[in-house]
């Protein structure tokens, strides 16, 4: 049974206030909150059982090893992944998308080859492709969203040509929520030799995630937004690609051997992981994911859908607000501009005085809003632990700019 309040009561910051006001937050896009058992695991961590991964066969170094390792198979499981060699530690998104880049399609690309991209991607699903066409000549084709923000997985498909190698894609925005079916591109990108990354940021936190069913070849996520600490993440490389990867980077861990002539290199997926890693980081991540899973992904999207459905309803009564974005599917994120009034961060700035979080800017999306013809919006994001009462505060708090601006 999922009870908001009391999941509620597992995020201490929940309860505190900004501004003389209860906070609400909804900035969560940006990044989630953390519950109590994170933080403990953490603490724990540091406290009682730290010591330097791999590398002692003292107690402490063989513990924390053992914890650290733990988190590859949680990670497998969250995603349905079919084996824990699959997935490689990363500090976050960008740096799986960046590794990516780096150690599997820069040696393999060349001038002239394609990455299909849609509109709706966020830098780090963009620079990283931008490097490989600055520095090789390879081509970004773009696939745009329509008006309501939805984006059509046949027009994806349909601009995989002879020379793609590569479809890089959001499952879900972070400026719209759109969710993109991203299962039938991966499928048709296989069918074509092509192969294909997701950046579930977004959508791993808000949706349960199964990366065998939709057949991708990357699969990245970021541990912040899923409650657990920033410095976490990991990536599902499927092994056919990660038997195609050369190194990223170089260091401790991810080799066998050194001498003054030669290197070898360890097994995937230590040899993507060079240096000391986010130890504690990582095992925070796992705790996290733990917690996630004990609720029930299916669970929280139900929760997440009510809000959703209940914001949306109560935002398309003020016809003085603009919402980017309406796709019937997406997730209770919400980006809009008040007609011909105030700039995003004046509303960001009055709806702080409240108490209330949001993020106003361009949210790393910049083709997005030129797509969308806005220069900035304000963002609402909801997370597991967000309320209909919230929902209320934030409609309040709209009201009131509208009536101080217009
Ligand atoms: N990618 C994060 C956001 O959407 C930072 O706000």
């Amino acid at each position: 049974m999922f009870d908001v309040q009391k999941i509620r009561a597992d995020f201490p910051i929940l309860s505190r206030q900004v501004n003389g006001k209860p906070l609400v937050y909804l900035d969560n896009g940006a990044s989630a909150q953390k519950p109590q058992v994170v933080i403990d695991a953490m603490t724990t961590g540091y406290a009682h059982e730290y010591a330097n991964v791999h590398r002692g066969l003292h107690y402490l170094s063989n513990l924390a090893t053992d914890k650290y390792e733990a988190v590859r198979g949680k990670v497998a499981r969250f995603l349905n992944a079919p084996s824990e060699d699959e997935i490689v530690f990363t500090t976050g998104t960008t740096e799986g998308i960046n590794l990516i880049s780096y150690a599997w399609a820069a040696p393999r690309f060349q001038a002239g080859d394609e990455v299909v991209l849609s509109i709706m991607e966020h830098h780090a699903n963009i620079v990283p492709w931008h490097f490989l066409r600055e520095r090789l000549g390879v081509v970004l084709k773009w696939v745009d969203c329509d008006a309501n923000g939805d984006l059509d997985a046949q027009a994806v498909i349909d601009a995989i040509g002879p020379r793609t190698k590569l479809v890089a894609i959001t499952q879900m925005s972070n400026v719209t929520g759109t969710v993109v079916d991203v299962a039938a591109i991966c499928h048709a990108a296989r069918a074509r030799g092509v192969a294909t990354l997701v950046d579930g940021s977004q959508a791993a936190v808000h949706m349960p995630v199964d990366v065998t069913a939709m057949g991708c070849d990357f699969y990245a996520i970021t541990g912040h937004k899923l409650y657990g600490p920033s410095g976490s993440g990991a990536i599902f490389i499927h092994r056919d690609r990660m038997a195609e990867m050369r190194p990223f980077l170089g260091g401790g861990d991810m080799i066998r051997d050194v001498t003054r002539d030669l290197v070898t290199y360890n097994d995937p997926p230590m040899k993507f992981e060079a240096g000391t890693p986010g130890i504690v980081q990582q095992i925070g991540m796992g705790v996290a994911l733990d917690y996630m899973m004990g609720i029930g992904m299916a669970n929280i999207a139900v929760h997440e859908t009510a809000l959703r459905d209940y914001t949306r309803d109560r935002l398309a009564g003020l016809n003085w607000l603009n919402v980017q974005g309406n796709s019937a599917t997406k997730a209770a994120i919400f980006s809009f501009t008040l007609q011909g009034a105030a700039h995003a961060h004046d509303i960001s700035t009055i709806l702080d005085k409240r108490g209330i979080a949001v993020r106003a800017g361009t949210h790393c999306a910049m083709p997005l809003m030129e797509h969308m013809g806005v220069g900035a919006t304000c963002r609402a994001s909801f997370a597991m632990y967000n309320t209909v009462d919230e929902s209320d505060k934030l409609i309040d708090a709209l009201e009131f700019c509208h009536e101080l601006f217009g």
